[in-house]
């Protein structure tokens, strides 16, 4: 059921890879509650073509971007300003990759290539999104920009090895661009940290599968679907939560409050 509630806005919408994609369902929610919008992703990712059938159901065009490189960034923001017709009203950076966990490199041996890799695609890519934006002057005032992150920011998950220290400079990166940003032009900024859901890259961590469904056990709500989190950036994005800046957003059915379900317990041959 839509409700209107990005009517007349436009956004740009990072990390549509496929249909499984979170990304791909916030556009497609976008869409439905009445924004335009522009898609965009590395040019390799382009290769695939899939995004191309997103572009057409969602009527929107699609502008690649490598988003660690500033000049693609800055193409972006012009081209979407154009094509749009106006400043921009929400961005989603959806956007993570860590070559360490694809070669499953163990946390205490990092390639340092590697994790640097890891920090410029997924960390320093949000605070280039927001300088670029900055500079450019390309948000509204009271525009929302929200990006991806996982509890490991906070606890220890030893199958996500570097990601973990580089969601936590993501989320920093929120607050603190959150704060300029607000401070100067009521721009807000949040986190949303999600449940493990089955994507490209959450399906490429080691145990993902096991650890997917530890965590639906773990949650009174079971995990945050794809769809679920779409909801959740569409209401991030809308005018409902407009004080809302600078947070690191827990949305994972109630995950993080749980010190242990009875179903684990169970699991264990604990009698509940
Ligand atoms: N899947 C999970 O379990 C989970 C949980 C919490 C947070 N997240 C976060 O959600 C976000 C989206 O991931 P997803 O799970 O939808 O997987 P996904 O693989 O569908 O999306 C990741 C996207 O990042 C893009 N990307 C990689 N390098 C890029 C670059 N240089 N420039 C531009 N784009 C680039 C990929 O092309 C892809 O579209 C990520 O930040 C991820 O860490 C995922």
């Amino acid at each position: 059921m839509a409700y209107n509630l990005l009517k007349g806005k436009r956004g740009i919408i990072t990390g549509a890879l496929d249909e499984n994609s979170i990304a791909w369902k916030v556009a497609l929610k976008a869409h439905e509650e009445g924004a335009s919008f522009v898609l965009t992703n590395a040019p390799i990712a382009m290769r695939m073509g899939e995004i191309n059938k997103l572009a057409a159901q969602t009527n929107s065009k699609i502008i690649p971007a490598d988003a660690t490189s500033v000049e693609d960034i800055e193409k972006l923001y012009t081209e979407s300003m154009a094509h749009l017709g106006g400043k921009i009203d929400f961005v989603l950076h959806s956007i993570g990759m860590s070559v360490n966990i694809r070669k499953n490199v163990p946390y205490t041996e990092l390639n340092y290539d590697y994790y640097n890799k890891g920090i410029d695609v997924s960390a320093l890519s949000l605070h280039k999104l927001l300088a670029v934006a900055h500079k450019l002057d390309a948000l509204n005032e009271w525009g929302s920009v929200v990006a991806l992150s996982y509890i490991a920011a906070q606890r220890t998950y030893p199958f996500y090895t570097d990601m973990a220290d580089i969601k936590a400079m993501l989320e920093s990166i929120a607050r603190t661009f959150g704060y300029h940003y607000g401070m100067q032009k009521k721009v807000r900024i949040n986190t949303i940290s999600q449940s493990p859901t089955r994507t490209t890259a959450g399906g490429g961590i080691k145990g993902f599968n096991e650890f997917y469904d530890f965590a639906n056990l773990q949650s009174p709500l079971g995990n945050a679907s794809a769809d679920d989190c779409a909801n959740y950036c569409i209401s991030l994005f809308s005018d409902l939560t407009r004080m809302v800046t600078m947070q690191n957003l827990l949305h994972d059915g109630g995950y993080s409050s749980t010190g242990v379900s009875q179903e684990q317990l169970n699991r264990l041959g604990s009698p509940s």
